[in-house]
C-alpha cells in the first residue's frame, strides 16, 4: 500500500513565566549551583503557577503550533496528548485541550511514554496521516512535572520544569520516503520500569494517607543507573533511525534530543560523530520538562532559524519505561 508523506507543518510551544533558578533551590534541599550546573547543565527552570494544569500549557502551544501551520480549529481531526502530569486520570488532557480550543471535528486521547512521548505522539500520528485516514493532527506534549516533584529529594527536585510543546501533522506531497517523517524507531524495555516511576496513585497502589506522607504520589528516579542505559540506548536507537531513512550520521542536520542531562546530549554527540553545534540545547534554561522538551527544543530551533527546508531533522526521546524513541524528520517548512 503506498502511504502518504506525513510533515510537520507547523510548530509552538509555551513555557509559563515563573523562573525557578539553581539559587532558588539551594533554600529549598541541600544542593548548589556549582553540583546542578556540573552534574546536568541546568541553571534555571519554569514553573507554571497553581491555577495553571498541563492541558492550559498545552492549549497556548496549541494556539502557536496551529498558527504557524495555518490550520483553524475545526481541521483538526485528532489530539494527541503525550504527558505524564495529566491534569486528571481522566477526562484526558487532550479532551480538555479540544474544549479548550473549541475543535468540534477532533478526537483526543492522551499518550503516556515517559520523556519519549512526543515521538510515539508524532510516530502515532504519522500512520494516520500515512494512511489516508486524516489529514490534520495535533500533537500536543504538555507537562507540569513540577505537580510530581517530591521537593525534598534533591536528587530528583533540581532536574525538573513545566512547559508544552505542538506539532501540526499534515499530508505532503510526493515520495513518502524522501518527505517529511521519514523514519520512526520505538523501542521499550519495561525490565526497567522500577528505575523510574510514581509508586503510588494508580491500580496497583492505591493513594492512602501514609502514600502521601512518604511521598509516594511523586516521581521517584535511579538516576545513576538510568544514566547508564541512556548513554547506550541513546546513540543506538537514533543510528537505527537514520540507517532506516536511509541516511548516514554524515546527513543529520540537527539533533533535537530528550533533554535529560548536558552531559547525556555531548556523550551521544561524541559517539554519532556530530558536532556539538547541530545539537539543540535548552536543558540550561528550562531542565528537563519530560515529554514535552523535544517539541519546545524543536519548536525554539525553528524560531531562531536554525532548522531550514530540506534539513534532516534527528529527534530523540529517552525515559520512564524505560522507553526509547528517534525520527528522522526532513523539514518541509
Ligand atoms: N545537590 C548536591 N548533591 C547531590 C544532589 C544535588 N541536587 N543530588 C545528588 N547529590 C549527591 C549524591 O547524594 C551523591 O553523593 P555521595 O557521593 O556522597 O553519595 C553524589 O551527589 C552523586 O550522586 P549521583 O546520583 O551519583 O549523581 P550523578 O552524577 O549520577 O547525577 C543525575 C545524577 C543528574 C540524576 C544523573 O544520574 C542523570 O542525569 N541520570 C539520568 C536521568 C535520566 O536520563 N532519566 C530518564 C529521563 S528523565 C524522565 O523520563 C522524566
Amino acid at each position: 500500500m503506498s502511504r502518504r508523506p506525513a510533515v510537520i507543518t507547523g510548530v509552538g510551544s509555551y513555557v509559563p513565566d515563573e523562573v525557578l533558578t539553581n539559587a532558588d533551590l539551594e533554600k529549598i534541599v541541600e544542593t548548589s549551583d556549582e553540583w546542578i550546573v556540573s552534574h546536568t547543565g541546568i541553571r534555571e527552570r519554569r514553573i507554571a503557577s497553581d491555577e495553571q494544569a498541563s492541558s492550559d500549557l498545552g492549549t497556548q502551544a496549541c494556539i502557536a503550533a496551529m498558527e504557524d501551520a495555518g490550520v483553524t480549529a475545526e481541521d483538526i481531526e485528532l489530539i494527541i496528548c503525550p504527558t505524564v502530569t495529566p491534569d486528571q486520570f481522566f477526562p484526558t488532557t487532550a479532551n480538555t485541550i479540544q474544549a479548550n480550543l473549541g475543535a468540534p471535528n477532533s478526537a483526543a486521547f492522551d499518550l503516556l511514554s515517559g520523556c519519549t512521548g512526543f515521538v510515539y505522539g508524532l510516530h502515532v500520528a504519522s500512520q494516520f496521516v500515512g494512511t489516508g485516514e486524516m489529514d490534520t493532527v495535533l500533537v500536543v506534549a504538555a507537562e507540569k512535572l513540577t505537580s510530581i516533584t517530591n521537593w525534598t529529594d534533591r536528587s530528583t527536585c533540581v532536574l525538573f520544569g513545566d512547559g508544552a510543546g505542538a506539532a501540526v501533522v499534515q499530508a505532503g506531497e510526493g515520495d513518502a520516503s524522501e518527505v517529511g517523517m521519514l523514519s520512526f524507531v520505538l523501542e521499550s524495555y519495561g525490565e526497567y520500569g522500577y528505575l523510574l516511576d510514581i509508586p503510588a496513585g494508580g491500580s496497583r497502589k492505591p493513594l492512602t494517607p501514609e502514600a502521601l506522607e512518604a511521598n509516594e504520589h511523586c516521581l521517584r528516579m535511579n538516576g545513576p543507573e538510568l544514566y547508564k542505559i541512556a548513554v547506550r540506548g541513546v546513540p543506538d536507537v537514533a543510528e537505527k533511525a537514520i540507517n532506516k531513512a536511509g541516511l548516514t550520521n554524515a546527513d543529520i542536520d540537527l539533533v533535537v534530543m530528550h533533554q535529560a542531562n548536558m552531559r547525556i546530549i555531548e556523550a551521544a554527540a561524541r559517539r554519532l560523530d556530530i558536532p556539538d553545534e547541530h545539537m539543540v540545547v535548552n536543558i540550561d534554561r528550562l531542565g528537563n520538562t519530560s515529554g514535552a522538551s523535544i517539541a519546545i527544543a524543536l519548536d525554539e530551533a525553528y524560531r531562531d532559524g536554525r532548522v531550514h527546508t530540506g534539513d534532516n531533522v534527528l529527534l530523540v526521546g529517552f525515559g520512564a519505561g524505560f522507553s526509547l524513541g528517534a525520527s528522522v524528520v526532513r523539514w518541509e517548512k
